[in-house]
């Protein structure tokens, strides 16, 4: 008999699991707290934006295989593995992150595990609280040691969580015992031939931060070297392309602009300096101090050029923003740069109006205070400065030549170097790009 799955949390990584195990042919559980989520997904709704997972969900509901439920019980009875997904935010006004979700996932869970099972953990954490949940897990559950946990980090990108999850780079396997490995094994067997890493707890923790942070590190080296390249008169694109030839370097994550947003980079690189910190290894982090420094100076910068393009002051002004999403393909606005500058720019006196293809809701809901249109033009019609924000393929695909005709200025900042220069120059557009003469 193949292992009944059970996957507690609903965000991006849980949804994407739980839809993909079922498609691998599992029976499996999904569980949130929120009963309005449950609902639409077991109606086959997608509450996330995630190209390529609906049609996987309702595969999953229409095979039987896959189901969503608010009840522990349910789920208790259901699993033999039971994969913890749900969200660990930065704690309000700190850079340590906020695992009470996770420790609310177990003390709910463990008191109803009375048979053999393996709960695991995929959630992001700071090093440390596998064990600690361990011991929790050990004191809880009435099953005993019949019950144990695992760590098993997770990679997925958002806009890509499908692909990643069905043919992940690597998986890791924080285990205490052989009995766990071979769960962990089996569950994944489906997927072929995937490099695996065994390890303890505290290093399976470690490897998902230490990606994040690596992550992070390479963008905002390219983005320390835009600001050079201002300085100097040179262009980063170049730079970039240059060292991407060396595949010791690699041209991924090289992509100067706006830097990084999102729920992951941004408070991962905190959390684990917070984390460093407690455990007495701060120093060796400090360098993330200045990732996160140099990634935050560019949302300033590109408020500072477009100023500029706008004659000094954005009083009277009205400024095109396209793009609201942290990245193409997603709807997600969590520290998104994109909004990030929409918004500055309104506290200093400009009037902006956003274009999104898809994050539009979600900047409505979270900045009641600006101005949306429900189309390109309709965002930059009459404006004196566009700003182009997030790289969706619609923008990158936009005509100079027309839009020139609806602007009352043909400016334009490229925020993510995302645009043809010359193309736009030979339009007519005073194009400026960050890291670009
Ligand atoms: C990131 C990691 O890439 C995943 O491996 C990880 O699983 C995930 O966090 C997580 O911890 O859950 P994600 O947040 O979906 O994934 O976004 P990325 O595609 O990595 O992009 C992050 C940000 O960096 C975006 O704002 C993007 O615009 C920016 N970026 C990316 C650049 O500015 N330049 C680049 O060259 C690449």
């Amino acid at each position: 008999m193949p292992y009944r799955l059970t996957v507690i949390g609903t965000g991006y990584l849980g949804i994407t699991h739980a839809a993909c195990m079922a498609d691998l042919g599992f029976e499996v559980l999904g569980l949130d707290i929120d009963a309005d989520k449950v609902l639409r997904l077991n109606s086959g709704e997608l509450p996330i934006h995630e190209p390529g997972l609906e049609p996987v969900l309702r595969r999953g509901l229409e095979s039987g295989r896959l189901r969503f439920t608010t009840s522990y019980e349910d789920i208790a009875a259901f699993g033999d593995v039971h994969f913890i997904c749900v969200g660990t935010p930065q704690k309000r006004g700190e850079y340590a992150a906020d695992v009470s979700y996770m420790d609310a996932a177990v003390e709910s869970l463990a008191p109803l595990l009375d048979r053999e099972c393996l709960v695991v953990g995929k959630s992001t954490v700071p090093v440390g609280t596998a064990e600690r949940l361990a011991d929790k897990l050990a004191r809880l559950a009435p099953a005993g040691v019949l019950t144990e946990l695992a760590w098993n980090p997770e990679f997925l990108r958002e806009g890509h969580a499908v692909q990643d999850t069905m043919r992940p780079d690597r998986l890791v396997f924080g285990v205490r015992s052989e009995r766990a490995e071979k769960v962990l094994r089996e569950v994944y067997e489906p997927l072929g031939d995937v490099p695996i890493v065994v390890s303890d707890f505290a290093t399976a923790e470690l490897v998902k931060t230490a990606a994040n942070a690596f992550l992070a590190t390479k963008i905002s080296f390219i983005n320390a070297m835009a600001e050079v390249c201002e300085a100097a008169h040179a262009d980063v694109q170049k730079l970039s392309e240059a060292l991407s030839y060396d595949d010791r370097i690699g041209g991924r994550y090289l992509n100067a602009g706006l830097g990084f947003g999102g729920g992951c980079l941004p408070k991962d690189i905190r959390a684990f300096m917070a984390r460093a910190g407690e455990l007495g290894a701060d120093q060796a982090l400090t360098f993330l101090r200045e990732v996160d420094a140099i990634n935050m100076r560019r949302r300033a910068r590109m408020v500072d050029l477009a100023r500029e393009l706008a004659g000094g002051s954005f009083h009277g002004c009205v400024v095109g923003v396209l793009g609201a999403a942290f990245k193409p393909d997603s709807d997600d606005i969590r520290d998104s740069p994109a909004l990030d500058v929409a918004v500055t720019i309104g506290h200093q006196g400009g009037r902006v109006t956003m274009y999104d293809p898809i994050a539009l809701d979600n900047a409505r809901k979270a900045h009641p205070e600006l101005s949306y249109g429900e189309s390109v033009v309709e965002a930059v019609r009459g404006a004196h400065v566009v700003l182009l924000l997030t790289e969706w393929q619609e923008f990158v695909d936009l005509d100079p030549e027309q839009l020139g005709g609806v602007v009352a200025a043909r400016r334009i900042v490229d925020g993510r170097n995302a645009l043809d220069a010359e193309t736009w120059r030979s339009a007519g557009w005073h194009y400026r790009a960050l890291g670009r003469p």
